[in-house]
């Protein structure tokens, strides 16, 4: 087990282009750290300059106190973990787990002490005669992680490991790594454009943009406290609202009223002009099932929801707006960065089950405007993080 600590890492491909950028994260010993981001954002890579895959062109790789830039793979003693495709068919599980021994010409006794005991770890024991094609995904992944085992490698890193499961599958795989990842103690990496694995696997995620870390923080910082536009449409599904907005006299006006908003809030983003605002749609609710006192009248409105979508604990609502055509573009911009199809022009709101919001319907809502966020337009800057 150690650390591993990237400081300042840059990777310029052969053409120039700059796929991680001055990337400084250090993940503690034991550590479950997420690099999460859209498609081309420099995961990959990043991860194998940690294997040794990758050349680094600038900065210091170390890991349990050591440089290793120079180090060739198999002398950084990491272990990738990759699903089915890097087991071995034809063996059992019980050889495919020994395998890294045997080819280290380890002793026989050695061998099978490593592999019981691994297999034990792992609850394999019953299918170690088994091959890797008689195998649940889960069954096999554990397969994975007993060569990584045996192996007493320094850290497992993983690159997008359940993406090619299926939902149930990869949720079932995703606890198992989490309970594994947490029995085992090891330092981990773990590579992923799924924000949900982010969220649910991770001590602390770091968020990459166009080989740019925007944001390293635990799962509930990234979401209450994201730092900037483009963390905040990352993070949450669905994703956080973003309005057109202006502050003055300690209120907020959006595209559909004006809000009163906390001091502070107000403060950092009187006299600012036009700002975005954000809110997630957890912080809007249907009036008619809320309590009579918890009702503030001076931050409730009235909506007409174009589409409901139903899910049985709550429902998300829609309610489209107009908004200038400046707006507009930012917001499309936005969505394209995030990989993401949803920042429109509509509101999406997440509303009691009890609800009986209908499509094609007009509502009353009520708007939770303390928990706003206000973005700067231009550098995308949360300018009222922490508050
Ligand atoms: N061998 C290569 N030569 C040149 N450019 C490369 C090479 N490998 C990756 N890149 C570029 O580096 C950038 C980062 O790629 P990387 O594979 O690290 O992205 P990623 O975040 O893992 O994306 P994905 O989620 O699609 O796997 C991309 O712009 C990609 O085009
Ligand atoms: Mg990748």
């Amino acid at each position: 087990m150690a650390t591993i600590e990237m400081k300042n890492i840059v990777k310029k491909y052969g053409d120039g282009f700059p796929a991680v950028n001055d990337v400084s994260i250090d993940v503690a010993d034991g550590e479950f750290l997420i690099l999460v981001g859209p498609s081309g954002c420099g995961k990959s890579t990043l991860l194998r300059m940690i294997v040794g895959l990758e050349d680094i062109t600038s900065g210091d790789m170390v890991i349990g106190g050591e440089r290793v830039n120079d180090l060739a793979p198999r002398d950084r003693n990491l272990a990738m973990v990759f699903q089915n495709y890097a087991l071995y068919p034809h063996l059992t599980v019980y050889e495919n787990i020994a395998f890294p021994l045997r080819l280290k010409k380890r002793p026989e006794k050695e061998i099978d002490e490593k592999v019981r005991q691994a297999s034990r770890t792992l609850d394999l024991d019953e299918h170690l005669e088994r091959k890797p094609g008689n195998l649940s995904g889960g069954q096999r992944q554990r397969v994975a992680m007993g060569r990584a085992i045996v192996r007493d490698a320094k850290a497992f890193l993983f690159d997008e490991p359940l993406s090619n499961l299926d939902a149930k599958l990869r949720g079932q795989m995703r606890t198992e790594i989490a309970r594994l990842q947490k029995q085992l103690g090891i330092t981990t990496v773990y590579v992923t454009h799924d924000q949900t694995e982010a969220m649910t696997l991770g001590d602390r995620v770091a968020v990459m943009k166009r080989g740019v870390l925007q944001q390293l923080a635990s799962p509930r910082e990234l979401y209450e406290q994201p730092v900037n536009l483009f963390v905040a449409g990352f993070i949450g599904s669905p994703p956080m609202n973003f309005l057109p907005a202006t502050v003055e006299d300690g209120q907020v006006t959006l595209p559909f009223g004006t809000f009163p908003l906390p001091a502070d809030k107000a403060e950092r983003t009187e006299g600012k002009g036009l700002l975005l605002a954000g809110i997630r749609p957890e912080h809007f609710e249907d009036v008619s099932v809320m309590a009579d006192d918890a009702v503030d009248g001076t931050r409730t409105f009235q909506a007409h929801v174009d589409v409901r979508e139903w899910l049985g604990d709550q429902q998300y609502a829609y309610v489209p707006y107009d908004a200038e055509a400046q707006v507009q573009d930012q917001l499309r911009d936005l969505a394209r960065e995030a990989d993401s199809e949803s920042l429109r022009t509509q509101l999406v709101v997440s509303l009691d089950a009890a609800s009986g919001a209908q499509g094609d319907d007009d509502v009353t809502l009520f708007i939770d405007s303390d928990r706003l966020h206000f973005f700067d337009p231009k550098s995308g800057e949360n300018l009222t993080v922490g508050l």
